[in-house]
């Protein structure tokens, strides 16, 4: 067989995004639209605007992401698009187009894990980790560190109890009053800041298995806004510092410490926080002392994409034991264990 060119589709989110890509490697087209400025005013995504967005935003992102490919639709070979975790009226908006794209053009479509589109995302530049490696998946809805032994199959080591690694961010930047999302904002502010300044804590660090949990960091930065009520406004860098040195330090402990315990020499850090630099130079620094290579995608391929969700397609598809999906199939909420 040929080249297979994939049409990816992503909107399990706030994102509405169409990629081309080429046997599961080569980017033809990424198109990304978000949604930011609709959610911003409320602090936090509103699931029914974010469905409405993406009906509005479907078909001039998957157009402009053909032109971009300077392909049209008949060269399309297949579909893949996000069947889920995620909300389920947003990924209801890309999965529908899927099908009817794919029904009009009598070609195979595939539902695609997200957080396998995530993992997956570490495969389209070079060089990519070699199998079995550990990932570490952190973003806005999903915490969670995988032993990934191909493309297709990652067992969960441990997953974060209560809030996801970007919830966190979100959530002490909305206590901070900086707005919607969080990440970027706090992490530019960190590097004015002193992170030794505050002693925030480092939850479940000492626990033996690799589970997360950010919601009691969360309240130890409410609390101390609130017992320093007068004087905090001064200190916001120093905070945003304290909150992401503890988030980064428990992130980068356990990936390494499941790879030393699954022996693996390759860790992968994907995901919208993924995108934040001390997190990328910490674990680059302290693998190095162990031994161990770090693989991070590019920034725009961290956060939510279709290009990872073409390229996981690529691998179902190619899977002899997955046949392409029939219209019946449907989307889901929440993570598969
Ligand atoms: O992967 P993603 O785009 O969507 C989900 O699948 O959730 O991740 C979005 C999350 C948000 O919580 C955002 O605040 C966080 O990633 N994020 C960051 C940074 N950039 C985005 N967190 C920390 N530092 C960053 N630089
Ligand atoms: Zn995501």
């Amino acid at each position: 067989m040929g080249i297979l060119r994939i049409l990816g589709i992503e909107s399990s989110c706030d994102e509405t995004a169409a990629s081309v890509v080429e046997d599961g490697v080569n980017i033809l087209s990424s198109v990304v639209s978000s949604q930011v400025n609709v959610h911003h005013p409320y602090g936090g995504v509103v699931p029914e605007l974010a469905s409405r967005k993406h009906i509005e935003m479907i078909v001039p992102v998957v157009s402009e992401s053909l032109f971009t490919a300077g392909i049209d639709g008949a060269q399309v070979d297949a579909v893949a698009v996000a069947q889920g975790p995620g909300l389920v009226g947003a990924l209801l908006v890309g999965f529908c187009f899927a099908k009817a794209y794919a029904f009009a053009s009598d070609i195979p479509w595939i539902g695609v894990d997200h957080l396998k589109g995530h993992i997956n995302s570490v495969f389209l530049e070079s060089p990519s980790p070699e199998f079995p490696f550990i990932a570490l998946l952190a973003s806005g809805g999903h915490t969670a560190i995988y032993h990934v032994t191909s493309h297709l199959h990652a067992e969960c080591m441990g997953r974060t109890r209560d809030d996801a690694a970007g919830e966190a961010f979100d959530k002490v930047a909305k206590m901070l009053g900086l707005g919607y999302p969080g990440g970027m904002v706090i992490s530019q502010l960190a590097e004015k800041g002193e992170p030794r300044a505050i002693k925030f804590p480092r939850p479940f660090l000492d626990k033996k298995e690799f589970d997360f949990s950010f919601s009691g960091l969360k309240s130890a930065v409410n609390r101390y806004i609130q017992t320093h009520s007068e004087t905090y406004q001064d200190q916001i860098a120093d905070i945003a510092a304290a909150f992401q040195a503890s988030v980064v330090d428990v992130l980068v402990y356990k990936a390494l410490r499941a790879a030393m315990e699954k022996k693996c020499r390759h860790v992968a850090l994907v995901g919208g926080v993924a995108a934040n630099q001390r997190l990328r130079d910490q674990m680059r620094e302290s693998a190095k002392r162990e031994g161990i290579k770090v693989f991070t995608p590019s920034i725009e391929l961290c956060g939510d994409n279709a290009a990872m969700i073409a390229a996981a397609g690529y691998y179902y598809l190619k899977d002899p034991g997955r046949l392409a999906d029939g219209f019946d199939a449907d989307v889901y909420s929440r993570a598969k264990k």
